[in-house]
């Protein structure tokens, strides 16, 4: 399929309306088969349950092009599981596994022609989400259901691509202990937003939450989890039931064990030891692995070794074998690649 004549290297993290996108609805206790449409809107009633009592959930995973023009999508089999335990967390049903990855499958076929081609540094980003959509007004879940998979290409996260960025802590709290923190629920992204509007008001590029009880263990950024370097080398990664078991993190660890040969720690990461770490990124998949450069707490600056021109030497080989796998450039663990 010839590729849409886009400036691919120089998009940004937004939204584009692409080709078709996936629906399927839940009824009287079951799924439909779902259907690809064109059509981009949502119809719901006034008083659906997504509408009143933020009943949704979300996945965001990524198609890339590899270096000899397939098409593959990274580890959906992990994001088909995590929102499944989104879902079981908010009281929606679950969307099976296997009807997940074909819906991504089908949906990344029918706009193949938005997968941004190999070397240009953007992927087409999937957003697999689901929300409630009969009416409800005492507080109660849903019984009606809809699950979509839309598409949209996507460059960097943040602004100036590999560049480090300059992060805050927080003065708010993204996850309380025992709340919805571990899962990918709309409504914890919407309790960031003043804390996000703030943080680039003050001139920041993300904010860094610490663990809610105590305000002394970092946790992670609103879209990203937290990897840290020792200056012997180590990847240190904070561990937290309030945050988002990210799947970039989780395969960031088994490639520095198994391809770098580094140590990993994941384990609570005490804020004040933050200083002594030579490197720190955010990974995630729309961040990948964002280097930052500068932490500010409260007219504190934490300035890491690594500077505010590069990213660490070890982030970079981090970055690099992870996005090499996902290129095809490099031989990927059995199961992580799913060619379309
Ligand atoms: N943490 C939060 C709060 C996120 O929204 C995301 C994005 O999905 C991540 C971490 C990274 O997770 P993943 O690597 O699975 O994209
Ligand atoms: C992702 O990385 O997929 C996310 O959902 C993070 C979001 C901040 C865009």
């Amino acid at each position: 399929m010839a590729k849409q004549n886009i400036d691919w290297s120089n998009i940004g993290f937004g939204y584009m309306k692409t080709g078709e996108r996936f629906v399927s609805n839940y009824k009287d206790g079951k799924w439909d088969d779902g259907i690809l449409t064109e059509d981009a809107t949502v119809t719901i009633s006034e008083c659906a349950g997504v509408l009143q009592y933020a009943q949704t959930v979300f996945e965001g995973l990524k198609a890339y092009t590899t270096a000899n023009g397939k098409t593959v999508v990274f580890r959906p089999d992990l994001n088909a599981k995590r929102l499944q335990d989104s879902c079981e967390r908010l009281e929606m049903p679950v969307y099976p596994t296997d009807k997940f990855i074909e819906a991504i499958r089908k949906v990344v076929k029918a706009n193949e022609d938005f997968v941004p081609p190999y070397g240009t540094g953007a992927t087409l980003y999937i957003r697999p989400y689901m929300f409630g959509t009969n009416p409800v007004i005492g507080v109660k879940p849903a019984d009606e259901y809809q699950f979509r998979v839309f598409t949209t290409p996507v460059g960097p996260y943040f602004k100036g691509g590999a560049k480090p960025i300059t992060i805050k802590v927080s003065d708010f709290d993204r996850a309380a202990p025992h709340g919805t923190g571990h899962i990918k629920a709309g409504l914890n992204y919407a309790m960031s937003l003043h804390a996000i509007v703030t943080a680039h008001a003050e001139g920041f590029d993300e904010n860094m939450y610490l663990d809610a009880a105590t305000r002394t263990k970092v946790e992670e950024t609103g879209g990203a989890n937290f990897l840290f370097i020792t200056k012997d080398g180590k990847v240190v990664t904070p561990k937290s039931n309030s945050i988002l078991p990210s799947i970039t993190r989780r395969s960031l660890i088994y490639v520095a064990e198994h391809y770098l040969g580094l140590e990993v720690e994941e384990r609570e990461v005490f804020f004040d030891e933050v200083k002594d770490f030579a490197e720190c990124g955010l990974c995630g998949t729309a961040a990948v692995i964002s280097p930052v450069g500068k932490i500010y707490d409260h007219g504190n600056e934490i300035c890491f070794p690594s500077g505010m021109e590069e990213m660490g030497p070890i982030t970079k080989k981090l970055y690099e074998t992870l996005t090499g796998i996902q290129m095809g450039t490099i031989e990927a663990p059995e199961g992580w690649i799913v060619e379309i």
